[in-house]
């Protein structure tokens, strides 16, 4: 049966997570706790991906190399850069760049040297399966959160969408910061600090990969307002609704 991993960016959602696994038992390697049990009958490693773009690329190649994963699925948060992407809605991820990534005048602005690309493609199948199951899961809100953070949070009708996420080893907290990414990487929905290195780790190794991230700012001079209830109250249960909902239909 097909491996599957599961990259958390947040001890929340992890934690969510290994309270569904019915059997999980930790492997330690090179410092980083891999949960291998089982969810909804597939086969899962889970693991805190860490954070930044070095430390979780480390974290994918073990998942890789030592668990044999067939298939790698990322979740977390991420600051909203388009206009369109609103704290409270998903984005499922087409494809990332690293923001941050810069060896002109040898390579383009963006692109990674000796790959020849800047963008790094989301698997269709993945993306697609996660964002029907995002759309299920935001189209009953009150079955996964309370009450009080649907209306704290200002949560009215919250969006799937899907496209460019951009990542690089800063939390974008200006708006200056923001407005400089939405004028170099004009599609890019959403910023966040690790997707990018997972995409390029996966290609190597021709595992298909995909992202959900839920929008927990704005990337702007508010973004660490609240962001720590936000994760716990509103980003953790949705990726534990979305991946749960994924997982039953796969
Ligand atoms: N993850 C969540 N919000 C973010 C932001 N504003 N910048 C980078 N990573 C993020």
């Amino acid at each position: 049966m097909a491996v599957i991993g599961i990259m958390s960016a947040m001890h929340e959602e992890l934690a969510a997570v290994l309270a569904v696994m019915p059997d999980e038992q930790c492997v330690r390697v090179v410092g980083r706790d891999f949960w291998v049990g089982h969810w909804q009958g597939h086969d899962v490693v889970a693991v805190l991906s860490r954070i930044g773009k070095v430390a979780a690329a480390t974290t994918a190649t073990v998942l890789l190399e030592r668990f044999k994963i067939d298939a790698l699925v990322f979740t977390g948060a991420a600051g909203g850069l388009s206009a369109e992407a609103q704290v409270g809605d998903v984005v499922v991820a087409s494809g990332f760049v690293q923001h941050d990534m810069d060896a002109s005048p040898l390579f383009p602005k963006h692109e990674v040297p000796l790959y020849g690309r800047a963008r790094f493609d989301t698997d269709t199948a993945l993306s697609q399966g996660l964002a029907a199951a995002a759309r299920q899961v935001l189209s009953d809100l009150a079955q996964h959160l309370g009450p009080q953070a649907i209306a704290d949070f200002h949560l009215l009708a919250p969006r799937v969408h899907r496209g460019l996420i951009v990542s690089g080893d800063r939390f974008v907290s200006t708006t200056a910061e923001r407005q400089a990414l939405q004028q170099s990487l004009s599609d890019a929905l959403a910023v966040e600090m690790e997707g990018a290195a997972v995409a390029q780790v996966c290609l190597d190794y021709g595992v298909p990969f995909s992202a959900v991230r839920t929008i927990s700012d704005r990337a702007d001079d508010d973004a660490h307002i609240d962001f720590s209830r936000f994760i716990r109250d509103v980003a953790s249960r949705y990726s534990l609704a979305i991946l749960s909902q994924w997982l039953m239909h796969r």
